[in-house]
């Protein structure tokens, strides 16, 4: 009798953590914000995967499962790993592989690091994961997200809340590759530009001409 194929890891990783998020959106505002943003995250690492000629199967697996126990706070990388190793043998994925997956979950913690990751795989998907927070990604995402869940009622909070997101600076320094560092600068400019310009309006500076 032969072995029962193992089902496909792709589907696999896309549902579970579909479940997470549902799951772990706080009583379910209709914006699941950690979905939105894990698919930011994946569809980023793939491409910066290509781009950097690191593992497209690792650094895939490990985008779509690097959140999914957000709801352990700051053990969520380690615990996201152990969760990897063992989930990841039940489906197709190249075993030999599922170290590296589970290594970059271990390492994605942090909004800036002082010391850079040395893996290239580890170092595509704390890119990617970074980059979904410092431009115009994260206004739509964050906005929505307190917008929905009743964090914010006014304009000007949601301003507020937007501008409170200083560490970003620090987040475009400890990029690691060439591509994100470059779509680093440009979301954080393309960020700070908008709200700018907002101001702008809200104050009705627009009608003068500078
Ligand atoms: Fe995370
Ligand atoms: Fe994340």
């Amino acid at each position: 009798m032969g072995k029962s194929k193992k089902p496909d890891w792709r589907g696999e990783v896309r549902r579970v953590m579909y479940e997470a998020a549902r799951a772990q959106a706080s009583a379910d505002s209709g914006f699941n914000y950690r979905w939105e943003h894990v698919q930011a995250v994946v569809v980023c690492a793939v491409k910066l995967a290509k781009l950097t000629g690191a593992d497209c199967d690792v650094v895939e697996a490990a985008a779509w499962l690097h959140d999914i126990r957000k709801e352990t706070g700051d053990r969520h990388p380690k615990e996201g790993g152990k969760y990897a190793r063992k989930f990841l043998t039940k489906t197709d994925f190249p075993k030999k592989k599922i170290d590296a997956v589970a290594a970059a979950i271990e390492q994605h913690m942090g909004l800036w690091r002082d010391t850079p990751l040395t893996n290239l795989e580890a170092q595509v998907l704390w890119d990617a994961d970074k980059l979904t927070k410092i431009g115009l990604t994260a206004l739509l995402h964050w906005t929505g997200a307190d917008v929905l869940r009743g964090r914010t009622t006014t304009t000007d909070d949601m301003i507020a809340r937007l501008k409170s997101a200083d560490y970003r600076k620090k987040t475009v320094a400890s990029m690691h590759t060439q591509p994100a560092k470059r779509a680093a600068k440009e979301r954080f400019r393309a960020y700070n530009q908008f709200l700018k310009k907002v101001r702008r309006e809200l104050s009705a500076d627009d009608l003068f001409v500078l």
